[in-house]
């Protein structure tokens, strides 16, 4: 029987600021994030600029608590590939962290469970820790397909990988319906999910990794949501998008539970 341990996986508060700020305004924001959270060493943060905003961010945060990570990658480590990004590019641009199979990356630009799939392959290659991004439509949770939308995700996305890239890798249950849109799942609709999560992740690579692998929610996530949330026993963190993008509003969230 799956045992969830909260205490024994570190709490993950992740920001993806999406396609917002300039060079100038994410150095801004990353240095007064950097500030307000300086005592912090409980939690792990982690903020996804643009990548043009990358190496800039990167030297703000450098020795911090607050990590740096991208939102997309390409799979191929170089090549005539006009417009992409390789994993190790995005490691020698100083991230430690890749959203992969955000459900907006999925809406708009055509990525499916088999590009998910190669490019966390690619992420762990390369040491990134992928956040592989899984999740319903609005559709799909109305007519009760939530959970098999997952096993397909999940099936797909992780296809092939060994025991040992679960030790990296980070799942969040993003229900499409509550992205950027206030509507945010009862604490009891996500741990539902998260538990079941873990429960695909157990039957695929075993009881321990289950008990290991994080498991972020992500919608619609705010400084007045997050505590409940992370009383959940299976939720373990956060991907917070429209709320991190104001330093003020994300460090409520980092220190808010
Ligand atoms: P939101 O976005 O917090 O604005 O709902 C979450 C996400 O897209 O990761």
């Amino acid at each position: 029987m799956l045992r969830s341990n909260m205490k024994r996986r570190k709490p993950l508060i992740a920001g993806n600021w999406k396609m917002f700020k300039t060079c100038q305004e994410a150095v801004e924001t990353a240095q007064h994030l950097v500030k307000l959270i300086a005592d912090n060493t409980t939690i792990d943060v982690m903020i996804a600029p643009t990548f043009t905003s990358l190496m800039p961010v990167s030297d703000v945060v450098k020795g911090t608590c607050v990590a740096l990570g991208a939102q997309n990658l390409f799979w191929e480590p170089e090549g005539a590939y006009t417009g992409e990004i390789s994993s190790a590019m995005l490691v020698s641009a100083g991230c430690s962290y890749v959203i992969i199979g955000h459900s907006e990356r999925r809406q708009y630009f055509g990525e499916t469970d088999i590009t998910v799939n190669k490019k966390i392959k690619a992420a762990i290659k390369d040491n990134l820790t992928p956040i592989v991004c899984v999740g319903e439509s609005e559709k799909e949770r109305e007519s009760n397909h939530t959970f098999s939308v997952l096993d397909k995700q999940i099936a797909k996305g992780l296809e092939d990988l060994i025991p040992s890239d679960l030790e990296t890798l980070i799942i969040a249950y993003e229900p499409v319906w509550a992205i950027g849109t206030g509507k945010t799942a009862t604490n009891e609709q996500a741990q539902a999910v998260h538990q079941y999560l873990r429960s695909l992740i157990e039957k695929k690579f075993g009881n321990n990794l289950a008990n290991s692998v994080s498991i972020l929610y992500g919608g619609s996530v705010k400084p007045d949501n997050i505590k409940e949330l992370m009383l959940m026993p299976d939720v373990d963190g956060a991907l917070v998008g429209g709320a991190s993008l104001n330093a003020e509003t994300f460090s409520k969230i980092v220190l808010g539970f």
